[in-house]
């Protein structure tokens, strides 16, 4: 870490980012795409926390960044490839929904794939994506990423079971 991404640079979390993870985890915009519901700032700093701790576990296998531009160290969104069996990795990220469109999170998930087929060794790289999340879809699939199918009822996030489509790229393919 940090990991240069071209427009975005991934890096670790601190407790100075708290302003702008709340800003980013605290709109219903963000969230009504995630598995979790907003949080308000406390469960904005849980979040830096728990990332910050898994960042210090050794062999690491989880490796939830904040994604900040390239010319500030604001974080604009995040990215998380969270390690699981056998050379394998789920694949999630975030960005601020003032900045989507712009190109943020293609940069984040591209970094966090190379960084996972190159450094990391993986094999295979998942993502389980809500069945009307467009934008997110685009993102995977220009990555390379292919769906695999649907998880019935995968999360239970703004008060109702979700489904979820499966998408993976193997190191081959990327
Ligand atoms: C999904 C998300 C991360 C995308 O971030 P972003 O920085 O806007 O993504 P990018 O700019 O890299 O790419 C977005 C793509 O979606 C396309 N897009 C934009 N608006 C769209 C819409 N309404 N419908 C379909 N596609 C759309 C863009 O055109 C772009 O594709 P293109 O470059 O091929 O044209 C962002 O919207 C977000 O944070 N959403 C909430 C959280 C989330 O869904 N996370 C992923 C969970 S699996």
């Amino acid at each position: 870490m940090p990991l240069d991404g071209g427009k975005v640079r991934l890096r670790d979390f601190s407790e100075n980012d708290l302003d702008d993870v709340a800003a980013i985890i605290g709109d219903d915009r963000v969230t009504h795409w995630l598995a979790f519901d907003s949080r308000n700032r406390e469960g904005a700093a849980s979040m830096i926390a728990a990332a910050m701790d898994a960042a210090r576990i050794v062999p690491r296998t989880e490796f939830y960044l904040a994604s900040a531009g390239s010319s500030t160290d604001r974080v604009i969104g995040f990215g998380r490839l969270a390690l699981g069996g056998i050379r394998s990795a789920k694949l999630g990220y975030a960005i601020h929904a003032d900045h989507w469109g712009q190109g943020y999170a293609t940069a984040t998930a591209r970094t966090l794939v190379e960084f996972g087929f190159g450094e990391l060794g993986l094999h295979r790289i998942t993502a389980a994506v809500g069945p009307e999340n467009q934008r997110s879809a685009r993102v995977l699939e220009r990555l390379g990423f292919r769906p695999e199918g649907r998880l019935r009822d995968h999360v239970h996030t703004n008060g109702a079971w979700r489904d979820s489509l499966l998408y993976s790229l193997l190191e081959h393919e990327h």
